[in-house]
């Protein structure tokens, strides 16, 4: 059946329809191929941001708990308010507040976020509190990421865990008569205290916006995909074209002339000036014209 449809079809249809299914195989499977590589390309994107990101704040945390609060330590007895600077978590969420403030950075954020804070800015919600309860439950393991949908916007997260390594910690962290008087009149005593050494208390989360990175690989597969779909319409025109003028036109007019030749219109002559097939062929049949010619000349004689 599609052997008789497809011979009763013109040249250029079947050459149309051949070139459409070529176009819409190669153009869905070239696609595809594009749209897997850009998309783990945005990933690697995203995972890499967010790597850098989280180590820069760990360098920043580990500088602050080696050279700053040391130094600060003292002004913990002799002064009046409280200084903030001491704490590693502070210093890391202020630089990254700073780095927050280019715009291009500005969704981005980091948390240390934890079960108990003393600071409740930091408190885990309850995506953070299963990623700490999972670092709690399996304390081998050092990282943890994913992707996290957060009122619409896709954001990409590293979690790393966060744990009491050692007893200075516990001077501000396990009751509020230990910790220093003006810790206590700036945060309360209700919150960030009863942590123990070795415990997981908070997980260090970085959050990096996937959706603007993956949308600008959509937006790549577009441009690219809009090219090709050009590119294969300008291809089917000019083969339609080229069709025409080479071969459609001038085996019409070879038509059309063997057609008065056949009712005995023995003047007409198959033009063609071209070396190419169908010029061979107007020329053969000129030559069989002529033939045909002179045997008729010759039975009416007869
Ligand atoms: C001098 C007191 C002090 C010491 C020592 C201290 N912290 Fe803190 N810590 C604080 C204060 C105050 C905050 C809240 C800071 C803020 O406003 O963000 C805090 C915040 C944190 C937070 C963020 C969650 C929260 O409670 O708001 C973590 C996690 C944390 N500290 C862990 C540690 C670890 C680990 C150590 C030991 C290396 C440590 N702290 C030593 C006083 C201290």
């Amino acid at each position: 059946m599609l052997n008789g449809f497809l011979k009763n079809l013109k040249i250029s249809a079947k050459f149309n329809i051949l070139m459409i299914i070529v176009f819409i195989i190669g153009s869905s499977l070239s696609g595809l191929a594009l749209s897997t590589v850009l998309n783990q390309r945005a990933e690697t994107e995203v995972v890499s941001k967010a790597t850098a990101l989280i180590q820069m704040v760990e360098s920043v945390r580990g500088y602050t708990q080696d050279h700053v609060t040391p130094l600060l330590e003292q002004r913990l007895e002799t002064e009046q308010r409280f200084t903030p600077e001491v704490v590693p978590s502070f210093s890391s969420r202020e630089v990254f507040d700073r780095f927050r403030k280019l715009e291009e950075y500005k969704s981005f954020a980091y948390k240390d976020a934890t079960l108990n804070p003393t600071n409740l800015r930091d408190k885990a919600d309850s995506f953070e509190t299963q990623l700490v309860n999972t670092f709690q439950s399996q304390p081998g393991l050092q990282q943890a990421s994913g992707f996290r949908n957060d009122g619409g916007t896709n954001l990409f997260y590293i979690a790393r865990p966060l744990k009491i390594k050692n007893e200075s910690c516990l001077k501000c962290h396990s009751t509020p008569e230990v910790a220093p008087k003006n810790m206590i009149r700036d945060y309360g005593r209700d919150n960030g205290f009863g942590w123990q050494v070795n415990s997981i208390v908070a997980a260090k989360v970085i959050y990096v916006p996937a959706d603007e990175i993956f949308a600008s690989g959509q937006r790549s597969l577009s441009i690219v995909m809009g090219v090709v779909v050009g590119i294969f319409a300008i291809v089917i025109l000019a083969i339609n074209l080229l069709l025409k003028k080479t071969v459609i036109q001038r085996i019409k007019k070879i038509a059309k002339t063997a057609q008065r030749v056949s009712v005995g219109e023995m003047d007409a002559t198959f033009e063609e000036n071209s070396k190419d097939e169908i010029g061979v062929l107007a020329a053969a049949f000129n030559r069989m014209k002529t033939s045909f010619g002179l045997a008729m000349k010759f039975l009416n004689e007869q």
